[in-house]
């Protein structure tokens, strides 16, 4: 057992803030993890959506991997596969470490030497190769967009892992960017260099109307088969929540070959295995057709993504999000089918960033409405 005091403090958040998500845990030793202690993290999690624990950058890479396969034990591979097709629009953003094939390494920057890899160079993904209207190169240094909202999955084949690790290895300290929405509603929010911002799948699902919420309960999101591959000459909204509708979807018989037993289709309401609270989760990117509950099913691209775009929209006002100050050390574990989150900011090539990111594919798909809690 820990011979520490394990301690919940809520996050640090400015006095606008409407987070309701979010804490952090102290006191654990996550090398040697008791079971009443990892249950005592597990709940905080499911609780809390975002847990952050501070001073972790000895931890292996082994150890991550350990502590984030506890969360769901029969998980075992990346939760992009064995490797990740060059067509795909992750390819480049990420390395795996070989020693630990599930965790990989995310960050900006030239690196000699690390966990085994050598001259490394980090490319952060910056907005500009995505987005329809990114800023211009002369204001890349002080303003920045959400690069992409999303749930950290394949969405083909593959489940969407139950959480996330990120561990923050070295981090450029100091500079802030003014993180601009450009989706018509002047809103911008100051950040720091490269957070990672979340917003609670909760609190959305709570905000909808009953009628909205009906919908969402009951219907059902249909993902393209390699979803990567098929938008990768799609361009994002400004605000990162989806893609701007301009034919640019790969056709099916150019995509790699598929199969229709892959193809994922999920709940939008996901439940919380804990609370048994439902999150709308929808990753709007990957969307292609939306299942209503009479059988009925939308395949207008155009008409599907307006309609999610006006559902999920609140989700990402100031208020509701929360964007990490990441400091070395912090190990960020969050609840994959409960919050969503967006990389942001663009760093200058002397602003070295290394990160250690672990996930698995999901032994189970998500929990939808009717589906009844596990026991604890
Ligand atoms: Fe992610």
């Amino acid at each position: 057992m820990s011979t520490f005091t394990v301690c919940l403090n809520p996050l640090p958040k400015s006095s606008v803030c409407q987070v309701d998500f979010g804490t952090e845990l102290s006191g654990l030793d996550l090398e040697n993890l008791s079971d009443m202690d990892f249950g005592i993290l597990h709940k905080a999690l499911y609780e809390n959506q975002v847990v952050v624990i501070k001073n972790q950058k000895s931890l292996s890479p082994h150890a991550q991997y350990e502590l984030t396969r506890r969360f769901d034990p029969s998980a075992g591979i990346y939760s992009h596969g064995k490797s990740i097709d060059k067509r795909s629009v992750l390819h480049a953003d990420l390395t795996t470490i070989p020693h630990q094939p599930q965790v990989q390494v995310i960050g900006s920057g030239s690196v000699d030497e690390y966990e085994g890899l050598v001259k490394l160079k980090l490319k952060h993904p910056h907005h500009k190769a995505f987005h329809k209207h990114p800023i211009s190169a002369e204001d890349d240094a002080e303003f920045t967009h959400f690069y992409r909202w999303h749930i950290d999955s394949a969405m083909y084949n593959l489940d969407p892992p139950l959480i996330t690790s990120l561990l923050a290895v070295q981090v450029p300290q100091g500079r802030r960017q003014t993180l601009c929405y450009d989706d018509g509603t002047n809103t911008e929010l100051d950040v720091p260099l490269g957070t990672t911002a979340f917003f609670s799948g909760y609190r959305l699902y709570e905000m909808l109307t009953d009628e909205e919420k009906y919908f969402v309960r009951t219907s059902k999101i249909e993902y393209a088969p390699h979803p990567y591959i098929w938008m990768s000459k799609a361009k994002s909204r400004s605000n990162g929540l989806g893609i701007v509708s301009e034919g640019l979807e790969l056709s099916m018989d150019g995509l790699p070959q598929f199969e229709d037993s892959k193809i994922k289709i999920y709940p939008m309401a996901w439940k919380n295995p804990v609370t048994g609270k439902l999150a709308m989760m929808v990753y709007p990117t990957c969307v292609r057709k939306i299942h209503l509950e009479n059988g009925e099913v939308l395949d207008d691209l155009v008409e599907i993504r307006e309609r999610l775009y006006s559902l999920q929209r609140r989700a990402i006002d100031p208020q509701f999000v929360y964007p990490h100050d990441w400091k070395e050390g912090d190990l960020v574990l969050f609840n994959n089918h409960g919050v969503m989150h967006s990389i942001v900011g663009s760093f200058k090539e002397d602003e070295v960033r290394v990160f250690r990111q672990c996930n698995m594919a999901a032994s189970r798909p998500p929990m939808g409405p009717g589906d009844s809690l596990p026991a604890q």
